[in-house]
């Protein structure tokens, strides 16, 4: 094992989890369409990959999705919907 320095300025983890319903997820409130908009628009402003918008499959707040982890800073959003990805993208997806 070698250890070294995270590899990218910043990771934005989007919890993309859905179970379809029998249990709550951020699935339930489109984590999917949130992390693709996000991603797409990273990469759109060439941002992506020294910005990194990554999937993730829970993490541990399911009703209060959709939640989003933004590191370094250890900034949590929860409740995040579609419409929220115009403040997401000022505060972390500038050039
Ligand atoms: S399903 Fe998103 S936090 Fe668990």
């Amino acid at each position: 094992m070698k250890q070294e320095n995270v590899p990218y300025e910043k990771q934005i983890f989007v919890c993309t989890n859905d179970r379809k319903g029998e249990s709550p997820s951020c699935g339930d409130q489109q984590g999917e369409a949130v992390f693709k908009e996000l991603r797409g628009i990273a990469k759109e402003r060439g941002l992506h990959p020294r910005i990194r918008v990554a999937q993730a499959k829970c993490l541990g707040q399911c009703n209060r999705g959709v939640n989003i982890m933004v590191s370094p800073g250890e900034i949590w959003y929860h409740g995040v919907r579609l419409e929220d990805i115009d403040a997401l993208v000022k505060q972390h997806l500038q050039s």
